[in-house]
């Protein structure tokens, strides 16, 4: 059974499962999610997902400790019922179903969908030699109005990104905030490399802090490698010497062009090899480690 959905607790097939459609998550994008991931049965730094899944909803004030479920629990369970050692999984959790109209008075309990698939391949050829980014015009949406820091299911403004940059043929687009500052990709965080120094905009750019953007701040420094959090501009990225992106889904994925022009070489580049080969390590360690999941980001 390689795709499971969990609806508040009952598992049913893509097909079949189902939510109220005076959901608010459907009706307004009015919920919360995280993308988790497993490798070889293990969830990977699940404590961060579902930190900050719960930070998400208390930005938006989901009360999520109303939630039917047991929203840990039913991840494991969704993920054993699937049997699917490397699963993409998405945890939804909206403000329920209720009257319409902006007032959630009457809204609830939270809906909690849970939705496990086989993890998508990432093609080998992009691994060894990168893909395509392109800096769009969509800007990515301000603090002050939906700040991208929560990680809300309202992702048009991501998907209208996306739609322009697989216009200009790119596989991933980046967004700039409305001071021209880089932020991030549709789906992932950016980083560059700049004189050996590896640079990436700064949570007050306007951004979500990934989880993956963490633990390669982490090892990149552990390792040796001067990092810095910062405000850069397009001409950071097209001038980089290199350029990665950072996702759950994705890894580590070096970037070989921006707006068309290789980035240096266009090939991966030594620092970017090295973030690769450690993030690997981890994910290695993680899965020796046997059993307990919970945090591996120390
Ligand atoms: N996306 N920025 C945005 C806008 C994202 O949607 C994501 C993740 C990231 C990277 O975050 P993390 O390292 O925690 O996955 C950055 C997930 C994978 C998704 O939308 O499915």
């Amino acid at each position: 059974m390689p795709e499971r959905i969990n609806v508040n607790g009952a598992l049913a097939s893509p097909e079949s499962a189902a939510i109220s459609p005076l959901d608010r998550g459907f009706l307004f994008g009015d919920s919360v999610y995280e993308t988790l991931r497993t490798y070889g049965g293990r969830i990977f730094l699940q404590r961060e997902h579902l930190d900050r899944l719960w930070r998400s909803a208390e930005q938006l004030g989901i009360p999520y400790e109303s939630a039917p479920v047991d929203v840990e629990r039913e991840i494991g369970r969704t993920i054993v019922d699937a049997a699917l050692p490397e699963a993409a999984v998405r945890v939804v959790v909206s403000r329920g179903p209720g009257p319409i109209g902006y007032d959630p008075q009457g809204c609830g309990p939270p809906t909690v969908v849970i939705y496990a698939r086989p993890c998508p391949k990432i093609p080998e050829a992009w691994v060894r030699e990168g893909v395509d980014v392109a800096i769009v015009q969509v800007t990515r949406n301000a603090r002050s109005a939906l700040d991208p820091a929560i990680k809300s299911s309202n992702l048009l403004n991501n998907f209208l990104a996306w739609r322009e940059a697989r216009r200009l043929g790119a596989y991933e687009p980046i967004l700039l905030n409305e001071r021209d500052g880089l932020t991030e990709g549709a789906s992932s965080n950016v980083f560059v490399v700049r004189s050996n120094r590896l640079l990436t905009p700064g949570a007050e750019e306007g951004l979500l802090e990934g989880i993956t953007r963490g633990l390669v701040i982490d090892l990149a420094r552990r390792d040796g490698v001067e990092t810095s959090e910062e405000a850069l501009r397009a001409d950071d990225l097209r001038g980089a010497d290199e350029v990665f992106l950072t996702s759950t889904l994705k890894g580590v994925l070096p970037v070989r062009r921006c707006d068309g022009w290789p980035i240096q070489h266009g090939r991966p580049g030594p620092i970017t090899r090295r973030v690769m080969a450690l993030f690997e390590d981890r994910i290695q360690a993680e899965m020796k480690a046997g059993s307990a999941p919970g945090s591996i980001l120390r």
